[in-house]
């Protein structure tokens, strides 16, 4: 058949957007940072986007424009008769794994908007919705159910293919989703003691920097990203000649900065206003953000929209999930994908349920010393994302010649010189050198 598309150029940023922005920015952002000690994780999370995550996206981005493949082609048709493949299949893997857990989180969304549909939010005190939350996810059978609606959405959506299910949604319900984020801040913002939670965020503690917590902001950074995954080598692969690869990737990666930042400002107020913990984990913004909007005027109105918006931006970085693993076994073979996404779909809702049981009758079962959910969750984004990165920083400066690279990014961006340089060396000199140094900081390697 012939090579999918995507339909405009905007489209292609927005549908890659999608994907970048999610559970990660949203979700995850403001719990690894309430942990990591607010603004010095803050800062170094900043740092590994702009330096290891940007020059990240533009090399994922080129090879799959340049090639056309899937996340395992793609390595084969640049590195032919070598096993760079693996790469993809990390991909492949990580993504598995990740939305395995992920669907878990997305689930949690339903949930909490079918009980605020329903009234089962309203007028609860702020230690109450923290509490109800709990008890929410401690019961298998509805979450099992959400997670398996989440699951079913995603399938739904990516058994229709590139074109007609990612791209046209998330046109319209990104920016939503952003200036509903600046009317949650601005609430966040004049909360009594809103001070100490944009202190906690920006001003920067460095005692409490651990090596564990710089190797999670790396994490954090790819990520938020989607990196390291392919997922960005799949989407590309969708992609005309003429797209400029280095302005989507920036307006990607400040995007995702923004909704980051947003996120914590409207989270950490809160926290500290209602005398909570910053370091609550997996759970933090779930507490936090109904007890917020139960203070503004028609809060039960705004919370509803901003969950279907979240819900929407955890759909969408999901559809790039599947779509990678999809994508690698249809080898865009389109009569094979609705069979294939329903497949995979099913098998990572089993997969996922033990991680949904994590908060529940599976509290105890740790391995590791972590429940199932954090167990996935830390091997995705610590171990298997950084594996996925750190293989595609080397692999791209060697296996591409730098006059070769120079031509494929300048189709589309007319990039100068001075540009391509920067970005070039970031790529082959400091990104593999800072993750392998994070790796071996972080595994005790390094003394100080
Ligand atoms: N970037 C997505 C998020 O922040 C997660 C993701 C990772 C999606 C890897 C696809 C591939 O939620």
């Amino acid at each position: 058949m012939s090579q999918e598309q995507w339909k405009s150029k905007i489209g292609f940023i927005f549908a890659a957007a999608g994907s970048a922005i999610g559970l990660g920015a949203i979700w995850k952002f403001p719990y690894v940072a309430g942990t990591g000690g607010g603004g010095a994780f803050l800062l170094i999370f900043l740092l590994f986007t702009l330096f290891l995550g940007a020059p990240l996206l533009i090399g994922e981005f080129l090879i799959g424009r340049k090639t056309k493949g899937d996340a395992i082609t793609t390595y084969q048709r640049i590195a032919p008769n070598s096993s760079w493949g693996i790469v993809g299949i990390i991909g492949v893997v990580t993504c598995f794994i990740l939305l395995s857990f992920y669907s878990v989180v997305g689930g949690w969304i339903i949930i909490y908007l079918f009980e605020a549909l329903t009234g089962g939010l309203t007028g609860l005190s702020q230690d109450q919705y923290g509490m109800l939350f709990g008890e929410i996810i401690a019961n298998p059978l509805p979450t099992l159910l959400a997670q398996l609606t989440f699951v079913l959405l995603t399938i739904i959506v990516v058994a229709k293919g590139v074109q007609k299910g990612i791209e046209n949604a998330s046109k319209i319900m990104m920016p939503a989703l952003f200036i509903l984020f600046l009317l949650i801040v601005i609430r966040s913002l004049s909360l009594d003691g809103a001070s100490e939670g944009v202190k906690f965020l920006f001003v920067p503690d460095f005692t409490k920097l651990t090596s564990e917590t710089i190797l999670i902001a790396l994490g954090q950074a790819f990520f938020t990203l989607s990196l390291g995954a392919s997922a960005m080598v799949t989407y590309a692969s969708y992609l005309p000649k003429t797209q400029n690869l280095p302005r989507s990737a920036l307006s990607i990666v400040l995007m995702n900065i923004v909704i980051a930042i947003l996120a914590g400002l409207a989270i950490f107020p809160g926290v500290f206003s209602f005398g909570l913990e910053p370091n609550a984990g997996p759970v933090l913004i779930f507490a936090v953000l109904p007890a917020v909007f139960s203070q503004m005027g028609f809060g039960m109105l705004f919370f509803i929209a901003f969950l279907i918006l979240f819900l929407f931006a955890a759909l969408t970085s999901a559809f790039s999930m599947i779509e990678i693993i999809v994508a690698a076994m249809t080898k865009k073979d389109k009569s094979k994908r609705k069979k294939y996404t329903w497949t995979i779909g099913i098998l990572i809702f089993i997969v996922g349920i033990p991680s949904c049981l994590s908060y529940g009758v599976m509290s105890d079962v740790l391995v590791f010393d972590k429940t199932i959910f954090d167990l996935f969750d830390y091997a995705v984004s610590n171990v298997l994302m950084p594996l996925g990165a750190l293989l595609i920083s080397i692999f791209i400066p060697l296996k591409l010649s730098k006059s070769e690279l120079f031509e494929e990014i300048r189709l589309g961006s007319h990039s100068g010189k001075m540009f391509f340089n920067v970005w070039y060396y970031l790529l082959k000199y400091f990104t593999p050198v800072a993750i392998i140094i994070v790796f071996m900081d972080a595994l005790g390697l390094i003394d100080k």
